[in-house]
């Protein structure tokens, strides 16, 4: 079962006016939410960026923190399975036809779509993942969640065409993220990762890694990450909600490092996977 607009309904027969403006536009925001034992992961911080991503969109919230708390639980109960990820997306609704003035009348269109959550697997984990660099083709306002992701699908798509996991983006001789990650870089045990900034998303997980390095004494530094630097690094990892932190073992055709996990991707996976419990 899916929330769409009000209402419980079976995601195959659900449907959505053809004028809304998410079908033309591309106009809305979306959050992706882990959910552990039936238990959403960080769902205050994804609420936040949630209400951040609307603000910065001009699109009304039309729900307070606690009723989007009471339907995200209640998507989560109506599922059997124990892990999920719930999709929630936020549109700004049909107005009277496709034109670019946001429309007065419109009423923002709520989805929320649980899924079954695959993390990656122990092998995946004991192997890592190969990955490409590409350019940063996206816009400037990659700090908003936004559902327009034709430059992410385009980029992850020429990763798995190259028969990697993610592509490695950079701007301007600069890290900036993966096409659906944040990037994270160790060198000489000391863990790199690149500032927030409109250049990419703020993840959750990058802050759960960055939180987790402080408390438990990881030398670490928040600061722009060059292509030059991210080709030397000893490690490389990816983050995100769905992927947690997986490392990068192949960039490009070249080995990261040993071309095998490093310790400090083990060592940060594990306190990820303590903090979970
Ligand atoms: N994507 N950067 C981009 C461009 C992303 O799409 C994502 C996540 C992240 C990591 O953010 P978080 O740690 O909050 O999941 C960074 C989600 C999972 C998706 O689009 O499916």
């Amino acid at each position: 079962m899916i929330y769409l607009n009000g209402q419980w309904q079976s995601v195959e027969t659900a449907q959505i006016a053809v004028l809304d403006r998410g079908f033309l536009f591309g106009d809305g925001i979306y959050e992706v939410i882990p959910v552990y034992s039936r238990h959403p992961f960080r769902l205050d911080e994804h609420l936040g960026r949630l209400e951040a991503s609307l603000a910065s969109v001009r699109l009304t919230n039309p729900h307070p923190r606690e009723t989007w708390r009471e339907l995200v639980l209640e998507a989560i109960s109506r599922h059997s399975f124990d892990d999920q990820s719930v999709y929630l997306q936020v549109t700004r609704g049909a107005g009277p036809n496709r034109d670019f003035p946001f429309p007065t009348s419109a009423q923002p269109s709520v989805f929320i779509y649980p899924m079954p959550l695959t993390t990656p697997s122990a092998e995946t984990k004991a192997k890592g993942v190969s990955a490409i660099t590409k350019a940063d083709i996206r816009w400037l306002r990659c700090d908003i969640k936004a559902i327009a992701l034709l430059a992410n699908v385009l980029l992850r798509n020429e990763a798995l065409a190259a028969g990697c996991a993610e592509s490695v983006l950079l701007r301007d001789g600069m890290l900036t993220e993966g096409a659906a990650s944040n990037i994270f870089v160790v060198k000489d045990g000391l863990l790199l990762a690149p500032p927030k900034s409109h250049l990419m998303l703020s993840g959750i997980t990058y802050d759960l890694v960055l939180e987790l390095a402080k408390q438990h004494g990881v030398p670490h530094e928040i600061r722009p990450v060059s292509e030059a630097e991210i080709r030397t690094a000893d490690e490389l990892w990816m983050t995100s909600s769905t992927k947690e932190v997986l490392a990068i073992t192949t960039l490009d055709g070249f080995p990261v490092g040993t071309g095998r996990p490093g310790p400090m991707n083990a060592q940060m996976d594990a306190y990820y996977q303590t903090y979970k419990d």
